[in-house]
């Protein structure tokens, strides 16, 4: 048993002076010391600010609006979509699970895609307005990132 708190504590000590977490642009979680929460700061995710941007200027009535998420666990976006709706109340979405894809976003404030009828759908961009290349089950957006969820059709 002694043993293995040594280890521990070595690998702690090793990960602050490494200082393995540190990655620019992103600070360091509050630990305190000692915590259970994680093991050395290696195991612990980042601490960041995520900006989401709503719009639908396609189907009236048209709608914009921003959540901002301060300190928050660096995640999947789909996680985030979870924190906004939790501390939003104006803010609900509904996803389809996919295996092999993970979710699709399906709906935003009661306001549906349907690509069969019309191509219609939840477009999720970049700040430069460029679409992102993964779904939100597997895009991990950076500190202060702003990610644009747009209602638009497919012919865009
Ligand atoms: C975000 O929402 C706030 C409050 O409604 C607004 O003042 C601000 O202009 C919005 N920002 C963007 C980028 O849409
Ligand atoms: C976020 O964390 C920073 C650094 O710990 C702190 O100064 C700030 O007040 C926090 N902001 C919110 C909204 O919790
Ligand atoms: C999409 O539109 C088709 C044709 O109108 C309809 O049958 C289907 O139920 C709609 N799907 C959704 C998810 O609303
Ligand atoms: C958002 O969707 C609208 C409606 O389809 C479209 O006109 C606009 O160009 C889209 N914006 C972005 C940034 O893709």
């Amino acid at each position: 048993m002694e043993g293995i708190h040594i280890v521990l504590l070595v690998v702690y000590i090793a990960s602050v002076v490494l200082g393995c977490n540190q990655k620019r642009g992103e600070r360091k979680p509050d630990i305190p010391t000692g915590s259970t929460e994680c093991k050395g700061l290696c195991d612990c995710p980042n601490i960041i600010d995520v900006k989401l941007i709503v719009q639908n200027y396609f189907r009236p009535d048209f709608f914009e609006y921003n959540v901002t998420l301060r300190n928050t666990t660096q995640a999947t976006l789909i996680r985030h979509l979870e924190s906004a709706a939790k501390v939003n109340p104006h803010f609900s979405f509904s996803a389809n699970y996919h295996p092999q894809w993970g979710y699709f976003i399906s709906t935003i404030n009661d306001l549906t895609g349907n690509w069969t009828l019309d191509k219609t759908y939840w477009r999720i961009l970049d700040s430069d307005y460029n679409q992102l290349q993964l779904g939100a089950s597997s895009y991990v957006p950076e500190h202060q990132e702003l990610v644009i969820f747009n209602f638009t059709t497919g012919g865009h």
